[in-house]
């Protein structure tokens, strides 16, 4: 597995790391995800991605590898202590909830602490950075940086005061490539590509019911790539692309399958893209994209 420097982070990441919405969302089981990520630590992973709102994913996560904290990076998110759907950016709640991360994930110290997406106001107002700033000084985390996408994004990189991005990158997201990338990769900053598979959203023969998938499903029908055509290879080339994008470090796929990590992992073992095939999902996504296909959070 290919490593590379997360910016200016001593962090050397897995360019395939792990996401953990789907297992908390999805409920899979403490079983299941014991195999999933143990397996996938034994195998040269060593990014887990987690948010305090993902239902149980930190503790999941806190009870199949706490024990083995030293093998891997620990990213997490704060803002939604009581949920997605309540944003909570008062400072003493971001540490509260820092606090209680630690506690869920099993471990005395992050790696990694993000803003869960809050908006550019939020952002300028600064005490949600100055909390962060705070936690890393109390030794909570190590890094803090932004997870976000469009302007907000924009002002993270600009601002100069975080270390990480974590922005949405895919075959069928890539405002941030022109947005956001060249100034963070300008600035040193370690890129993490979110939703780096588009949710593989090709699979869908019709529209699917679940909110989060439309967007990215719609923009593949109009954008017809020729390799989502036959099944097999799609998801590589979407991955390949994810991580041939310059400026980023390490892209976090979701999954409920224990064996989906090595089928990726393998997948990336053909290294990034070639130039023309990059060149021509770029250049298919400006000729079709128009300015409603913005960074989805
Ligand atoms: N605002 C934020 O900060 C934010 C927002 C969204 C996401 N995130 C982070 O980004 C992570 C990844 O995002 P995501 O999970 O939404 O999107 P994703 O990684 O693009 O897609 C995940 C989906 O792809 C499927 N998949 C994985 N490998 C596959 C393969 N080889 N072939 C076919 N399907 C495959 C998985 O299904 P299976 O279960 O069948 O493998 C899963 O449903 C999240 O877990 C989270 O950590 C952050």
């Amino acid at each position: 597995m290919q490593r590379r420097q997360l910016g200016r982070t001593d962090m050397v990441v897995s360019v395939l790391g792990f996401g953990g919405s789907e297992i908390g969302y999805q409920r899979v089981s403490e079983r299941t995800v014991a195999r999933l990520l143990g397996g996938a630590l034994d195998a040269g992973l060593n990014v887990i991605d987690t948010a305090e709102c993902y239902d149980n994913s930190e503790t999941l996560i806190g009870r199949a590898v706490g024990g083995r904290r030293r093998e891997f990076y620990l990213f997490t998110k704060c803002g939604h202590a009581r949920g997605w759907d309540r944003a909570d950016w008062r400072p003493s709640a971001l540490l509260g909830g820092i606090e209680r991360s630690l506690e869920r994930l099993a471990t005395d110290r992050l790696d990694l602490i993000q803003l869960h997406s809050c908006g550019l106001d939020q952002l300028r107002r600064g005490d949600v950075i100055e909390a962060l700033e705070r936690a890393r000084e109390r030794g909570l985390a190590r890094y803090i940086g932004y997870s976000g996408d469009g302007a907000a994004a924009r002002y993270a990189v600009e601002c100069g005061r975080f270390d990480t991005l974590q922005t949405s990158v895919s075959i069928a997201d890539q405002e941030a490539i022109d947005l956001t990338l060249p100034l963070a990769r300008a600035r040193n900053l370690g890129v993490i590509a979110k939703r780096p598979l588009a949710n593989a959203a090709w699979r869908y023969a019709r529209k699917p019911a679940e909110p989060y998938y439309q967007a990215y499903w719609s923009r593949l029908r109009a954008l017809e790539y020729p390799f989502l055509r036959g099944e097999d290879g799609a998801a590589a080339t979407a991955l390949r692309f994810t991580l041939s994008v310059p400026g980023v470090h390490t892209a976090i796929v979701g999954t409920v399958r224990p064996e989906r990590w090595r089928q990726n992992a393998s997948a990336l073992e053909a290294g990034v893209l070639d130039g023309d095939e990059f060149e021509g999902i770029r250049a298919r996504w400006r000729s079709v994209a128009d300015a409603s296909w913005t960074g989805q959070v």
